[in-house]
């Protein structure tokens, strides 16, 4: 190595040795003759100082530095003077006395300064971070977040083989499996006209894993997704994917409890797991309690259905909801009654985007205080106070509309006003287990059925017969695991039949045509003797960003790409190159000029 010692190791005991230090300028500093250079590596920085006095040559080199360049400097350990020692330095209490300096890179001036987050004026442009991502990651942020990522990586690696799993490497070239979004396809070039799929997720062929008897299988898997993206997604990403065979669901959910406690207690021994074993809600139930199938569970604020309550209301927003077979529930918040007029319609602007059309509310003061109370008897108001537990200072909101509306909307309200009160303790690790999903939902856009999770869940037993009869009635053997609000992983058990398997791609309305030519491969390994299987998979990039607080999933992955899926530094995606599209027998169609 051309260094003794990396930036962040030297301390006392290293006084008088002669080291050979590497790295960038952090920062040069002028005091009077005296020159300060704080070298900086992926370990730490040292201050080393250039005295004309002691090394007229080595105090010119030092002169001559800028930030970014890369030197190497030879130097003597010395203990800093008391009033000048550091403490928030693991090199705080020593520098280096420089005696030589070797440029191995000038840097041009950078687009911005490398510096921690708390130390820059405004944060830097994210586009400007991404377009120059090798310069971002010198910023102590995302070397911290990128190397928590490869010890939260190691931990499940070490844990899994602990486990008894096999890491096992799938194909990115295959054909497609549908987990929901639009797929990345790859043209090829030796079967002109035809494409590989990239996996939306490794299910199909972690499934056939099981068939090939390799009992449990683990992967820590790039998963390609084209959907709009978000904070939390990205259009490649990361899952920590796992497979077992002779399990039952409960297994599942047993091996991925016991990885996170290992990890939260590991990496945020300071943070506090909110229940253990982790809370466990229905579907149904965290729908209705909570308005999310991702609740976040650090508060309470529960919701209530008050339907029957105001079923004959006067009111007539109740009423008509009620007649068209919605819902009425109510969301108490305790001291929301402070809220202020314009924090209220705030509210009600959050509860709009979820398609609700007003939110109704009452204050609970010494007498009730609300437009809608002129509308309700006195013993609808009574039984409102005790079904929604409301006492004086608080306020009851009310969503009257069709049951997701209200759910989605109130859970939404729920939220808002968490963050008004400041209810979400960053310190509180709220994990939840969210079971019994229906295994399938109407397409919102489609309106068919279509499969809640993927087409190869499997219903619960009980509700088997259901499939023919009312197959959206049919719960699925399916968890999510959450925290905080946020969907970390999903899965559950497999169909193991072929006859089942073909049962439901029928109610998906995927014919047995269709179905062999997209899923033929899996309906003929069904034939062979496929063990009961289940397995999930949880997104890495949403557990590390959870775990090191940052924002975006994109402050957690080496190179991702922006909101609009570019990658500004590559420049991808970009124009193909003419001779590729002619081997591949291709065709562009012309981007519209001014469109
Ligand atoms: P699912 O589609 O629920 O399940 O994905 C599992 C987890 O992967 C993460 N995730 C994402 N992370 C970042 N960007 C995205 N675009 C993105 N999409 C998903 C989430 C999610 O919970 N094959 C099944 C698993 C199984 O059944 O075993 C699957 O992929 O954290
Ligand atoms: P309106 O009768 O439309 O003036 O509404 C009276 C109150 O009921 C207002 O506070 C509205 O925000 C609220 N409201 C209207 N429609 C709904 C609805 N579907 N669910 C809940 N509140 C509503």
């Amino acid at each position: 190595m051309l260094r003794t010692h990396t930036n962040g190791e030297l301390t006392k005991k290293h006084i008088k040795k002669i080291v050979i230090l590497t790295g960038w300028v952090h920062r040069r500093r002028d005091h009077g003759s005296l020159i300060f250079i704080d070298l900086r590596d992926r370990y730490g920085l040292t201050q080393c100082t250039f005295d004309p006095e002691k090394d007229k040559a080595s105090w010119q080199a030092a002169d001559v530095l800028r930030p970014e360049d890369v030197v190497k400097i030879e130097g003597v350990v010395v203990a800093r003077p008391a009033e000048m020692v550091n403490k928030k330095l693991a090199t705080g209490e020593i520098e280096v006395e420089g005696t030589a300096i070797e440029v191995l890179s000038k840097s041009a001036t950078p687009p911005f300064e490398i510096k921690a987050e708390h130390e820059l004026q405004k944060p830097v442009n994210e586009d400007l971070r991404l377009q120059y991502r090798y310069l971002d990651m010198r910023q102590p942020h995302m070397q911290t977040n990128l190397r928590r990522r490869h010890e939260m990586v190691k931990v499940m690696r070490d844990y899994f083989h602990e486990e008894g799993f096999l890491e096992i490497e799938t194909p990115i070239l295959i054909k497609g499996t549908p987990e929901g979004s639009r797929e990345y396809i790859v043209p090829s070039r030796l079967h002109r006209g035809k494409v590989y799929v990239l996996p939306q997720s490794p299910q199909q062929l972690k499934q056939l894993c099981m068939v090939g008897g390799l009992d449990k299988y683990f992967q820590i898997a790039r998963c390609f997704r084209d959907e709009d993206l978000r904070a939390d997604r990205q259009p490649e990403f990361t899952q920590l994917d796992i497979e077992m065979s002779f399990c039952e669901e409960e297994d599942i959910r047993q091996i991925v409890e016991k990885l996170l406690i290992k990890l939260s207690t590991k990496f945020l021994p300071h943070k506090k797991i909110a229940a253990v074993p982790f809370t466990r809600l229905t579907w149904h139930e965290a729908m209705l309690k909570y308005g999310s199938d991702k609740p976040d569970l650090r508060f309470d604020l529960e919701i209530v259905d008050v339907s029957d309550i105001v079923r004959g209301s006067g009111f007539t927003v109740f009423s008509h909801a009620l007649a068209n077979k919605g819902v009425v529930r109510a969301l108490t918040i305790a001291d929301g009654a402070k809220f202020s007029r314009k924090e209220i319609d705030e509210l009600a602007e959050a509860a709009k985007i979820h398609g609700a059309k007003g939110l109704a509310y009452i204050i609970v003061a010494d007498e009730l205080k609300s437009p809608i109370v002129k509308f309700l008897t006195d013993v609808e108001q009574q039984s409102l106070l005790k079904a929604t537990g409301a006492k004086k200072g608080d306020i009851i909101f009310f969503g009257a509309d069709g049951e997701t509306v209200v759910a989605e909307s109130l859970g939404a309200v729920r939220l808002a006003c968490a963050d008004k009160l400041g209810l979400r303790d960053p310190n509180l690790l709220a994990y939840a287990w969210i079971t019994n999903f229906p295994l399938f939902v109407r397409g919102e856009e489609t309106g068919e059925i279509a499969s809640a999770h993927h087409p190869f869940t499997r219903p619960r037993d009980e509700d088997l017969p259901l499939l023919d009869m009312d197959p959206l009635r049919v719960l699925a053997q399916q968890s999510d695991i959450v925290l905080n609000g946020v969907e970390l992983g999903g899965g559950g058990m497999r169909i193991h039949q072929g006859d089942l398997q073909a049962k439901q791609f029928e109610i998906l309305g995927i014919s047995s045509a269709q179905a062999q030519a997209r899923f033929g491969h899996l309906l003929e390994a069904f034939r062979y003797g496929v063990p009961p299987h289940g397995g999930t998979a949880l997104g890495i990039d949403r557990l590390v960003m959870l775990f090191q607080e940052a924002t975006s999933v994109r402050d957690v992955i080496a190179f991702p790409k922006n909101s609009r899926a570019e990658d500004t530094m590559l420049g991808a995606p970009s124009d193909p190159d003419p001779t590729t599209v002619k081997e591949l027998g291709i065709s562009l169609l012309k981007k519209k000029i001014n469109a």
